[in-house]
């Protein structure tokens, strides 16, 4: 059921129920963190691997304070910038916080998000709440109370509707527990802006590898159905096999063939592009196109998530 009953969403968090919540970023599928059998049934829902840790979200930083330990003074800045905000940070766990959630790390990813919902769920709850992006695992993530519905809608006790997610991309995941910190996913909260936050550079801290730390990295991930091609310059591209295409455009953007063309911004501004990008691609692989095309996006800002999510869309096995 999809409906804006905060309080019967608050009312189902506290009796151990899942339910679907709207965050700046993308909806998460939400649980009591400190309660294994809400969590597990997270785990049952997405059908994800239980080697995939989930995300802790508070209401306020203060309030994560008695769940971690040992933070470094640099993350505390970190804090103080951007929670609320798109930012995950991985830091040392307390006892309390169930094995469940970390899939067995001492490290637990923590994050604040700035939808006003999400807030005031949290803040009537005494319990953080796990919560990861409300989609089957591996698929696109939800940007809309509607995207949750078509997918999780008949295991989901309540879909809490908060109208279109700000943002549209994940979180990025920094691990805050040792200085240099590593960035472990890009995501909705720019490289730039975390480095002039702390006043250094993290570009040689990307992790990048196929057995990763954070699973939401892993080669091929946010997956259409329909086979998704990534091409040099989108607008010279010829259907020279006559299939049925769909392209997925990005700024300044005209073609002579005879293809559906969906621009993820007119104006080329890749925030839009960012909020627009998975709404785009499930809007196009439920029309059945035999492929969709596209370009990367300039890397800049929100640029490089946006690319790092085509690529692994876009990955073939
Ligand atoms: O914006 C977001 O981050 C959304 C909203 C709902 O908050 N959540 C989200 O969760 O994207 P999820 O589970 O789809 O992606 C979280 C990523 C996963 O790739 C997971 O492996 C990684 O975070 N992660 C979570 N806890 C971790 C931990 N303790 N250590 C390493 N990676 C972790
Ligand atoms: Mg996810």
């Amino acid at each position: 059921m999809i409906g804006k009953d905060i309080a019967l969403a608050i009312d189902l968090l506290k009796k151990g129920e899942v339910v679907a919540i709207p965050t700046e970023t993308v909806y998460g599928l939400a649980a009591n963190a400190l309660n294994e059998t809400a969590v597990l049934n997270i785990f049952k829902i997405k059908n994800r691997p239980s080697f995939d840790p989930l995300i802790a979200h508070f209401s306020s930083f203060e309030k994560i304070k008695p769940y971690v330990k040992n933070i470094h003074p640099k993350a505390e800045t970190l804090a103080a910038e951007f929670m609320p905000g798109p930012l995950t940070m991985l830091l040392e766990k307390q006892e309390i916080v169930p094995d469940i959630v970390t899939s067995g790390s001492k490290k637990m990813a923590v994050r604040v998000p700035k939808h006003p919902m999400a807030l005031e769920v949290l803040s009537a709850l005494n319990f953080p709440l796990a919560a990861p992006s409300a989609n089957p695992f591996g698929f696109v993530s939800p940007t809309s109370a509607l995207h949750v519905e078509k997918q999780l809608g008949e295991k989901t006790p309540y879909i809490l509707d908060g109208g279109e997610c700000e943002i549209g991309l994940e979180s990025t995941i920094i691990d805050c527990t040792e200085w240099p910190f590593k960035v472990l996913r890009l995501g909705g909260l720019s490289l730039e802006k975390i480095e002039a936050c702390l006043g250094e550079s993290l570009g040689q801290n990307l992790i990048q590898n196929s057995n990763p730390t954070a699973p939401g990295q892993l080669d091929k991930h946010y997956a259409t159905h329909t086979p998704l091609y990534i091409v040099e310059n989108l607008c010279a591209y010829k259907n020279i096999d006559k299939k049925t295409i769909a392209m997925l455009a990005f700024g300044d953007f005209e073609t002579n063939e005879d293809v559906f063309v969906l621009n993820l911004s007119k104006k080329g501004d890749i925030d839009e592009a960012a909020q627009n990008l998975f709404k785009n691609l499930r809007h196009l692989d439920e029309q059945n196109f035999d492929e969709i095309i596209t370009s990367f996006l300039p890397a800049n800002g929100l640029g490089k998530a946006i690319n790092d999510r085509l690529s692994r869309a876009a990955h073939k096995d």
